[in-house]
């Protein structure tokens, strides 16, 4: 039995990962699964959130939610996130967005040539910082997922976003596996939680979220 604490909410979350194509069949990504952020879209539904689903390039079985859109770069998913945005009371940034996509999209397969070739790279729009500083933004949720120093980069990402919440986690336990291990980051300080199945770190996050929606 799961407690419907979340009935009434609306709730959007960003899963997997971005991919910037440099021509029609290659691109940048990164090793998102898209576990973490379906596991946490799944259980809001059943903590009773009408749930909007945002997703990237993920080979995980995706759940059933209130709504589902695919977004297969990072301008992708900050116009479908923009487009829906407005209705939501809550925004989980999950993805792993791409900071950076190819300054130039070749409409070709590019051909071998010379021994090394240079890609220029520009910087993507961030959707959760450009969330966050929305005039009546939703309660935003980050996610940090870092290689060292992983709560002290959380906390600067969470000042430097302007968000109530942020999730810390280290990338080799978080990126592609059924557990995690995250601390959550918010006003009153740090919570580390245990080493748990995404699902179970899921309902402590959410249940975690509404105690902080409460006291709003
Ligand atoms: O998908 P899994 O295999 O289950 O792995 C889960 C995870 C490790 C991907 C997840 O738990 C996680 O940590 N996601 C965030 C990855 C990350 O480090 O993002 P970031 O540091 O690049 O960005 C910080 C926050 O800004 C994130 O909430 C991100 O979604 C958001 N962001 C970043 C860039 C951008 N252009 N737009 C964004 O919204």
């Amino acid at each position: 039995f799961t407690p419907k604490l979340l009935a009434g909410k609306k709730i959007m979350i960003t899963a997997g990962s971005t991919m910037e194509m440099l021509d029609p069949v290659r691109g940048i990504t990164n090793l998102s699964s898209g576990k973490m952020g379906f596991a946490l879209a799944q259980m809001a539904m059943r903590m009773g959130a009408e749930t909007t689903l945002v997703y990237g390039h993920t080979h995980a079985p995706r759940p059933l939610v209130s709504h589902a859109h695919f977004a297969a770069t990072a301008d992708d998913m900050y116009h479908t996130v923009m487009q829906h945005i407005a209705a939501q009371d809550v925004f989980f940034g999950v993805a792993a967005v791409a900071d950076y996509k190819p300054n130039m999209r070749s409409s070709q397969k590019i051909k071998k040539s010379e021994d090394i070739l240079t890609i220029d790279l520009i910087k993507n729009k961030d959707i959760l910082a450009d969330v966050a500083s929305l005039p009546n933004p939703p309660y935003c949720v980050g996610f940090a997922a870092e290689t060292e120093q992983v709560i002290e980069y959380a906390k600067q990402k969470r000042l430097a976003k302007r968000l109530p919440m942020i999730v810390a986690n280290q990338v080799m336990t978080a990126m592609g596996n059924d557990n995690n291990q995250v601390t959550i980051i918010d006003s009153k300080g740090e919570h580390t939680l245990d080493t748990d199945l995404k699902t179970n770190i899921a309902f402590k996050l959410l249940t975690h979220l509404k105690t902080q929606l409460d006291l709003d």
